[in-house]
């Protein structure tokens, strides 16, 4: 079921790998999430995320941050290329950089992350180490709206994933990565078929009379 007209159109921002922006495609291409990729972005051109989203003949764009002066002019930058794909839910997926207030006015409630810890313990870099080195027994990965603070946004969906004996920061990586994988498309579909309320959405999708 879809909970707006259109399929909710989507805006991923992508620093690297882009494997939880590929994730979240297949789901979309499986029909098993109601939404559409309208744009991809990266700061680094050399990203993996933008060369999958050109195979699969999506909008991309590059915008590197050391063409403009300060934060705030990059990021009007990439609100412009997601406002002029139309886009309705920006995706983090893999972004390393801190989106600005600037930014997330244009998006009231409507920016997503994902995170691989249970926040709030562990935000910020390398998550996985410092669930390590605390010596945690369950870590995990977390979908939250993004606010203003370091991963620390309203947290919409979490997945336990079992600390073992032996696990060093790859072993421990993969395995949320695994988790990850499942729990972004899930927590989009959600969205998408409005299990999952974002009220910044919401209100966005009646302004432009789609919901
Ligand atoms: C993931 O671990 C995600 O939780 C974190 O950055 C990593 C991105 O991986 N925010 P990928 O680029 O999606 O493969």
């Amino acid at each position: 079921m879809l909970f707006f007209d259109l399929p909710l159109r989507l805006g991923v921002l992508a620093s690297g790998r882009g494997s939880n922006f590929a994730a979240i495609l297949e789901a979309i291409e499986h029909g098993t999430v109601p939404a559409q990729v309208a744009i991809v972005i990266s700061d680094r051109p050399e990203a993996r995320a933008l060369g999958h989203a050109q195979s699969h003949n999506l909008l991309t764009a590059v915008v590197e941050p050391r063409n403009f002066p300060d934060r705030a002019a990059f990021d009007l930058a990439v609100v412009e290329r997601l406002r002029a794909a139309g886009v309705q839910l920006v995706v983090l997926a893999g972004f390393m950089r801190l989106v600005t207030p600037a930014f997330l006015a244009a998006f009231p409630g409507r920016v997503l992350n994902i995170h691989p810890a249970l926040l709030p313990s562990f935000p910020g870099l390398h998550a996985q180490r410092q669930a390590l080195a605390y010596g945690v027994k369950v870590s995990g990965c977390t979908v939250h709206v993004v606010d203003e603070g370091v991963d620390s946004g309203p947290i919409l969906m979490q997945r336990a994933v079992a600390v073992l004996d032996d696990d060093d920061e790859e072993s421990l990586s993969a395995r949320i990565l695994a988790e990850e994988h499942k729990l972004y498309p899930e927590a989009i579909r959600r969205i998408a078929t409005g299990e999952i309320r974002l009220p910044g959405l919401s209100l966005a999708m009646q302004r432009q009379g789609v919901a």
